[in-house]
């Protein structure tokens, strides 16, 4: 049964294990939260948690797998401190999902680090792309067939929790919203492609994950009235979602640093409760461009 937020015990980042039940709570797209495992920082590391490191002409601070960070401002020895922080925090997150989820580890696809030092209750943005609203993460410009969405987040805010909403189910709000859905028509996601507006061609799970992600949060209703659980991300804790499963709305927060990785849906422990395989039971046939 779905859980939106599932806590679990201790300090550590290395050396865990899962059972069968968190693996499920994950899997069924609640959030496993670690309130006591905090990403340690060096007195050092304190000068970063400044909002004006990030570049105003930038959405965020991230580092590629391989390389160094972009968005950023700040003098050499502050970037340097940056991105060996965002290089250790990419190392242990890896280390966590490996160790909880060992089918997963691989089949991982590694994804930028982001650090987000910028406070989310202030900031403007046109309602598709505005996190305060219910959503689930799906890409416009980057279609992904189905590939799962992992992402490790942390606190690093001394004070203040970080504040999300869980939304009810994947397959609840689904079942809700896929009658308004249009159909799937591959010219259009060809001419997207052709255009250069999507890198790769988008296919019908695409379609209907951006769908759902707008109906979602044009919906003001939907958006005022859904279930939802409050959470408070406190001050050094640690929290791991499927983004692209797991409604979610950030309200207000500053100082975080997420990790975020691909994985081909098949490889999870149960396929069949991922949004592909949700999305291709409730359709009752297979989507154009995705198999599990
Ligand atoms: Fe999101």
């Amino acid at each position: 049964m779905y859980q939106p937020i599932v806590e679990l015990s201790g300090a550590e980042w290395a050396g865990r294990e899962s059972n069968d039940d968190v693996i499920q709570a994950l899997e069924q797209g609640g959030v496993l939260y670690f309130p006591g495992m905090a990403f340690e920082m060096s007195a050092q590391e304190q000068r970063l948690l400044r909002a004006d490191l990030r570049d105003p002409k930038a959405r965020n601070i991230s580092q590629p797998a391989r390389g160094v960070v972009k968005g950023a401002t700040g003098t050499p020895e502050e970037l340097e401190l940056l991105n060996a922080m965002m290089r250790r925090y990419r190392h242990q997150a890896l280390q966590l999902v490996n160790e909880m989820f060992p089918r997963y580890s691989a089949h991982l696809r590694i994804e930028p680090t982001s650090y987000r030092p910028t406070e989310v209750a202030s900031r403007v943005q046109s309602w598709r792309a505005d996190d305060r609203r219910l959503h689930v993460d799906a890409f416009p410009s980057r279609p992904n067939r189905g590939e799962r969405i992992l992402r490790v987040f942390s606190n690093l805010n001394p004070q203040q929790p970080r504040m999300w909403r869980v939304g009810e189910s994947f397959e609840a709000m689904a079942q809700q919203f896929l009658p308004l859905i249009p159909a799937f028509r591959p010219w259009e996601a060809r001419l997207l492609r052709s255009l250069r507006i999507t890198k790769s061609l988008r296919s019908e799970y695409d379609h209907m994950m951006l769908q759902l992600h707008d109906h979602m949060k044009r919906d003001l209703r939907y958006q005022r009235e859904a279930p939802r659980t409050v959470a408070a991300f406190a001050p050094g804790s640690t929290w791991v979602c499927f983004s692209d499963q797991t409604l979610h709305a950030v309200d207000s927060g500053q100082f975080m640093l997420e990790q975020t990785f691909f994985m081909p849906p098949q490889h999870q422990y149960r396929p069949d409760q991922s949004p592909l395989g949700i999305l291709t039971r409730l359709k009752g046939r297979e989507l154009q461009g995705a198999r599990l």
